[in-house]
């Protein structure tokens, strides 16, 4: 599924202001895996780093390095740039790689390429100069970050189906009533026990996938409002209902990046196709496997192949 820009750009900028949990995926075998990568990139070398986001990858790469850093988040690349000033930002879709044929020496890519779906995968062999290397870590279908992923969506779903958020805002908008003289405090108790029930319902939903599902986000509004609702009279009436009202354009957000993450997911039988792929258009494939955590569950693909010279 094509993801909007709009979906990505939130994520980035929750990420850079420290309001989301996300400065993605982290874990100590993808630093091995790109310490051993970048260890023989030469100077001149022209890298380009797909679905680059804030640039998790350049971690490893000495900035003497000039990266071109494609993503479809300019929110992203902006955050990249202030960081790493060196990188030269491409905003453009990967179904629409605007690249010259042969013009690559390095495609790097971190759970970035897939986001493009086929279309992207395929055009990987076409990028790369004689001797250049394709050097990608890949979503995998049933890996941890996907399981994760499935039971996040889940979760998020029954948690919008339950109605809390709209709930919320006319519990909102009649507090403020309330204390302006406008109805009374009988007007107000049935919305009260509406999100009360709604609740109940929410911890029924954490006595299925934990409270801290969906990186505690559904808990901490739970907790919010519940905060907001018990003192409403200490709260500015325009801050709150602009806040509460972004809540659910946020949730819609997080639930089009879960499908696009797990449509992005290869299974065994796409990643081998994508291998022979590789080979059959003059690419010696190097490394090709799932990286494993957990003593044997799966992270992720790696696949690392170079073209014919
Ligand atoms: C899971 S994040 C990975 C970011 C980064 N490589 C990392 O390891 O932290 C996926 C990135 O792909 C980008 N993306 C998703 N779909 C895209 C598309 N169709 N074209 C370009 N970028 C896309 C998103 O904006 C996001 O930054």
């Amino acid at each position: 599924m094509a993801i909007t820009a709009n979906a990505w750009d939130n994520y980035w900028i929750g990420s850079e202001a420290g309001v989301s949990d996300s400065e993605g995926i982290s874990h100590p075998v993808l630093d091995e895996f790109w310490q051993r990568q970048f260890e023989s990139v030469g100077d001149d070398e022209i890298i380009i780093d797909l679905g680059c986001g804030r640039g998790a990858l350049l971690e490893h790469l000495p900035d003497r390095h000039v990266v071109i850093s494609l993503d479809l988040s300019a929110a992203a690349l902006r955050s990249l740039r202030s960081r790493r000033p060196e990188i030269l930002p491409l905003a453009a879709d990967l179904q629409r790689l605007p690249v010259k044929a042969s013009s690559v020496d390095r495609v790097v890519s971190q759970f970035g390429v897939e986001y493009g779906g086929a279309a992207a995968l395929q055009s990987l062999a076409d990028l790369i100069a004689p001797g250049g290397w394709i050097q990608t870590v890949l979503h995998c279908r049933d890996s941890v970050v996907e399981q994760e992923s499935r039971a996040c969506l889940k979760a998020t779903e029954r948690f919008l189906a339950i109605g809390f958020i709209q709930d919320a805002v006319r519990m909102f908008e009649m507090g403020y009533q309330v204390l302006k003289g406008n109805a009374t405090p009988g007007d107000a108790r049935p919305l009260a026990e509406k999100v009360a029930e709604d609740i109940r319902s929410v911890n029924d939903l954490f006595a299925n996938y934990g409270p801290d599902i969906t990186g505690g986000s559904i808990r901490s509004l739970v907790e919010n409002v519940g905060r907001i609702q018990a003192g409403i009279q200490n709260y500015d009436e325009q801050e709150v209902m602009g806040w509460i009202g972004n809540q659910q354009g946020e949730m819609n957000d997080y639930t089009e990046r879960l499908r696009s993450m797990i449509d992005a997911a290869l299974s065994d039988q796409l990643f081998a196709g994508l291998c022979e792929q590789l080979s059959a258009s003059q690419f010696l494939v190097r490394e090709a496997k799932s990286l494993m955590v957990n003593q044997g569950e799966p992270l992720a693909w790696v696949l690392v192949a170079q073209k014919s010279g």
